[in-house]
């Protein structure tokens, strides 16, 4: 038998020359056998006329060249040469090489853009699958490409499929996936690429809000729906819509974590509920999530009457009971008009906790003092506004400089002349509660006024008059006995009392022992 002396590799669909190597120009006949001369017919003589299978020509008389491979056309084939009745033979083996074809990739599950890159939710266990058709068996693999990098393959096999999972995705495996079968006798190879991103739902549910601009008295309407990839669309529609008696038509969309809708003031806001729908491509098919928020005039409580004492401090306090967006509140005088506001300053203190707004004034003065107040609290949906009305009373101040309540010195600031304290503090009885009594001798200006003076004690540091204990004050007298019944430790209770006639008179003594 013949050896091979050649391989030949052709590929399905093309064509191929196996060449009678050698032969000689004078040859007589040349032969061709797909397979041993003697256990097959010739395939092909160079004596004979046109061969049975078409695709079969001879090339310079000798050389045999086939068209349109297919794969049994593979096998060794025996060229036969006759010169001068000696025979010659050689071999060569053919081998078709077909594929790959029918690269097939999969990466499930995973879903299309219109722009054919396909995204996975990254929670998912991710499987990239190929499969290609080949003879021989091809070699496949896949290899990653991230943005801007140098592609790295991260697996290969002999075989027609290839498959990979993977698991815990995140942001840095978005790229392009390619797919290669290469056939490795004719090196042939085809390529798939699909680009992948990694896409992941917010984790939480959308948050709705409303607020006044920083500018105007626009209402804001904030939906924030954050920790989503790629950014969601928020939706803003009327939760109710009635077009025929509202002017809002509000459907308004966009793209962000966060989508403000700007909206002009109008009264007619009042009990509209506006809803945010939050919509990411990873929950399409699902309930959208969505959250509402109603918008409310504000509406006011206050304390409609207030007392201050001449020199005093009294704080008038307003809170405002429904309002959304929160309101602006402020302070105004209506001296005048348009109304003054009270801009804090001076004797003026306003402080604001919550929805709770605290107009402070100092050293209270009758003439500048006294009169109407007005809480003014406003939203882009409304005003309210509410009268405080400020009556300013005179005051008398004790002021205490001693040490010790029982050496108590009191000294008086009165419009109606000197108070004067007839001896010192007494202390009465003994145990608890401790009572302390002083007497005060009215100045001759009060005395011709109502005879019904009473002298209160009240504990300033107390809830308002409360510990006030017993006063003993003789119509027409000039003289007050005032006792103080003190519970507890007797060093302690000197502490901040004051004493205030229920008229126009208040003695307050600010003493504290060890301070
Ligand atoms: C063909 O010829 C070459 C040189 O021309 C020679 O080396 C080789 O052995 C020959 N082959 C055969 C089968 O005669
Ligand atoms: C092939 O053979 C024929 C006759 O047998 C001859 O006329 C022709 O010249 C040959 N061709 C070549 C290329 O050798
Ligand atoms: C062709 O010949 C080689 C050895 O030269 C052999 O291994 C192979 O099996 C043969 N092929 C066929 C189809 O007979
Ligand atoms: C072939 O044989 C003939 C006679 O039989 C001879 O004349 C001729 O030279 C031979 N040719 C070769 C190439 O051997
Ligand atoms: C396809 O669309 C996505 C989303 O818009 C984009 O991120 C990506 O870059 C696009 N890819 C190509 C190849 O255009
Ligand atoms: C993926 O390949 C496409 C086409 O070559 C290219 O436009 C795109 O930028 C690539 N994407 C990445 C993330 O490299
Ligand atoms: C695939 O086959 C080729 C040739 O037989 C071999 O060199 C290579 O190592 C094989 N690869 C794998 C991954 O088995
Ligand atoms: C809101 O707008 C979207 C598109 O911007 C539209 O599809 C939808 O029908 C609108 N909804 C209403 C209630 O008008
Ligand atoms: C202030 O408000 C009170 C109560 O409404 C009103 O009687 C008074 O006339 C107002 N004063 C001014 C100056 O507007
Ligand atoms: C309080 O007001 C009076 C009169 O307006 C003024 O004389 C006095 O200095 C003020 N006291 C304080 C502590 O501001």
């Amino acid at each position: 038998t013949p050896v091979t002396e050649e391989v030949i590799i052709g590929e399905a669909g093309k064509s191929v020359v196996l060449m009678c190597r050698n032969v000689s120009e004078r040859a007589d006949e040349v032969d061709w056998f797909h397979g041993d001369p003697g256990a097959v017919p010739p395939l092909f003589s160079s004596n004979a006329t046109l061969p049975e299978d078409a695709r079969l020509s001879l090339v310079d008389n000798s050389s045999l060249h086939i068209s349109v491979l297919r794969p049994q056309d593979g096998g060794n084939y025996t060229c036969k040469e006759v010169l001068n009745e000696t025979v010659r033979e050689h071999r060569v083996q053919l081998l078709v090489a077909s594929g790959p074809s029918n690269l097939a990739v999969s990466i499930s599950p995973a879903a299309a853009l219109p722009n054919g890159t396909v995204y996975v939710d990254k929670r998912d266990t991710v499987m990239f699958s190929c499969t290609s058709n080949s003879h021989p068996e091809p070699t496949m693999g896949w290899t990653f490409q991230p943005p801007n990098s140098t592609p790295e393959t991260f697996t290969e096999v002999n075989g027609t499929s290839t498959v990979y999972i993977l698991q815990n995705l995140s942001l840095r495996f978005q790229g392009n996936y390619s797919c290669t079968a290469r056939n490795p006798l004719s090196g042939r190879s085809e390529t798939s690429t699909k680009e992948l991103l990694v896409y992941y739902p917010p984790p939480s549910v959308p948050r709705c809000w409303a607020q006044t601009a920083q500018v105007g008295l626009m209402l804001q309407l904030f939906c924030n729906w954050p920790g989503g990839y790629p950014h969601p669309v928020l939706q803003w529609t009327e939760e109710e819509r009635d077009l025929e008696n509202s002017s809002w038509v509000v459907n308004a969309t966009g793209t962000g974590d966060t989508h403000v809708e700007t909206l002009s003031s109008s009264r007619l806001l009042h009990g509209k509920e506006f809803k945010c729908v939050g919509i990411h491509i990873l929950k399409q098919g699902k309930v959208e999530p969505t959250c509402t928020v109603q918008i409310s005039a504000p509406s006011l409580a206050t304390e409609p009457l207030k007392t201050c004492f001449v020199g005093g401090t009294v704080s008038l306090t307003c809170q405002v009971m429904e309002s959304n967006p929160p309101a602006r509140i402020s302070w105004l005088r209506n001296v005048s008009q348009p109304e003054v506001e009270i801009r804090p300053g001076g004797r003026y203190l306003v402080t604001q906790e919550g929805s709770v707004s605290n107009l402070t004034i100092q050293n209270c003065s009758h003439d500048a003092d006294e009169g109407y107040y007005i809480c003014k609290a406003e939203n882009p949906a409304g005003l309210k506004e509410a009268y405080v009305s400020l009556t300013v009373k005179r005051l008398d101040i004790a002021a205490v400089t001693s040490s010790s309540l029982l050496e108590t010195k009191v000294q008086f600031r009165s419009p109606l002349g000197e108070w004067r304290k007839a001896g010192g503090w007494k202390k009465e009885g003994r145990g608890s509660p401790v009572a302390f009594s002083v007497t005060f001798i009215c100045p001759p200006a009060h005395r011709n006024q109502d005879s019904n003076d009473v002298l209160v004690l009240v504990d300033s540091d107390g809830e308002g008059e409360e510990e006030r204990e017993e006063e003993e004050a003789t119509g027409n007298s000039n003289v007050h006995r005032v006792t103080a019944l003190v519970n507890g430790n007797s060093t302690q209770a000197g502490c901040g009392y004051h004493f205030t006639e229920s008229k126009h008179l208040a003695l307050e003594m600010h003493h504290c022992t060890g301070k």
